[in-house]
C-alpha cells in the first residue's frame, strides 16, 4: 500500500494547492497493482471536506483509500463514510469503491477505539500514529515511535495491544506507524519485532531502505513457512484419515489452534512471495 499525504507532511499554506498535485499523481504515474490511498486531513481542521470532495471526485477509480487521521470518535469514521457516498454518487463511482484507513493517535481515540472500529463497513485498517499519540499523550519525548529506555517495558505496550483486539475483532488490518530515525535501520527492526511479535500486520515505511526491512520483519521466514505446511499436513493427516483432533508434531502437542496460527503463517507467507522448500 502506498498513500499520499495532505496531512501534516504538507505545510497550511500549501494543503490547497496540494489537492491538484496528488490528484495528477494518481492519474498519471505509474502505480502497477499496488493499493493507492490518499491521507486527508482531520475533521479538527477546515480542509476535510474539500480534499475527500477534490481528490476523490476527480482521482477516478484508480484510488483505493482514503486515510482520515487523528480519529476521535466513530462519528468522525461515520461523517466521513457519508460523504464518501455523496462523492462516488456524483463522480460514477460505485458506491463503497473507497475504503477507510483510521489512525489511532490521540487519547480519546483510544478510548474510543473500539467503537471506532465497528463503526463503517469501509473500514479496512487501523493504524497506530505513535508521533501524535506521544504528543497527545504529553510524554516528556521529543521523537515518538522509537525506545524509549528510561521506562521499564514498552511504554506503548498497552497502546498496541488495545489497538490491535480492537481491530482484530473486527476483522481489520492493523498496522503501525512510523519510525523517524529514517537512518537508523537496526533501531527500525528492533522497533518493528514488537508489533510483530504481538501480531500486527505491518509497519509505516517512510524510505525505500526501511520497506526493505520492514517486509523481512513482518513476513515469516522460509523456515517458519516450511514448518507451518507440515504442521497443516499432519493435522489434516490426523483429523481427516485417524479422526484425532490431538495429536504430537514432533516435541508439540498440536490441535485446532495451531492449524489457525499456521495458516496465517502460510497465508502470509504466500503473499510475501514464499513457496514451500522441496522436502
Ligand atoms: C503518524 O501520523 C503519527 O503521528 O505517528
Ligand atoms: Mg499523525
Amino acid at each position: 500500500m502506498t498513500f499520499l499525504d495532505l496531512e501534516d507532511s504538507v505545510a497550511p499554506a500549501e494543503k490547497v494547492a496540494a489537492r491538484r498535485k496528488v490528484v495528477e499523481a494518481i492519474k498519471n504515474l505509474a502505480w502497477d497493482d499496488r493499493v493507492l490511498c490518499v491521507r486527508v486531513n482531520g475533521w479538527d481542521t477546515e480542509w476535510t471536506y474539500g480534499d475527500v470532495i477534490e481528490v476523490v471526485g476527480d482521482a477516478g477509480d484508480r484510488l483505493d483509500e482514503v486515510m482520515l487521521p487523528k480519529v476521535q470518535s466513530a462519528a468522525e469514521v461515520v461523517a466521513l463514510d457519508l460523504l464518501l457516498t455523496q462523492v462516488e454518487k456524483r463522480s460514477g463511482l460505485p458506491v463503497g469503491h473507497v475504503g477507510i484507513e483510521a489512525q489511532i493517535e490521540t487519547t480519546r481515540g483510544l478510548i474510543n477505539v473500539e467503537e471506532i472500529c465497528a463503526s463503517s463497513a469501509r473500514l479496512e485498517t487501523i493504524v497506530f500514529g505513535p508521533a501524535d499519540f506521544a504528543a497527545s499523550m504529553e510524554m516528556p519525548v521529543l521523537t515518538g515511535g522509537v525506545a524509549v529506555p528510561e521506562y521499564p517495558g514498552d511504554h506503548f505496550h498497552y497502546v498496541f495491544s488495545k489497538i490491535l483486539m480492537a481491530g482484530r475483532a473486527n476483522g481489520l488490518q492493523v498496522i503501525d506507524g512510523p519510525y523517524l530515525y529514517v537512518r537508523d535501520l537496526d533501531g527500525l527492526r528492533d522497533y518493528a519485532r514488537r508489533t510483530r511479535v504481538l501480531g500486527y500486520d505491518g509497519k509505516w515505511a517512510l524510505t525505500p531502505d526501511q520497506a526493505v526491512v520492514l517486509n523481512e520483519v513482518y513476513s515469516p521466514s522460509q523456515e517458519q513457512f516450511d514448518r507451518a505446511w507440515d504442521l497443516l499436513e499432519a493435522y489434516r493427516k490426523a483429523t481427516e484419515e485417524d479422526r484425532t483432533g490431538a495429536l504430537m508434531f514432533g516435541d508439540e502437542m498440536i490441535d485446532e489452534a495451531s492449524r489457525k496460527i499456521a495458516q496465517k503463517f502460510v497465508v502470509r507467507g504466500e503473499r510475501a512471495g514464499l513457496r514451500r522448500s522441496a522436502t
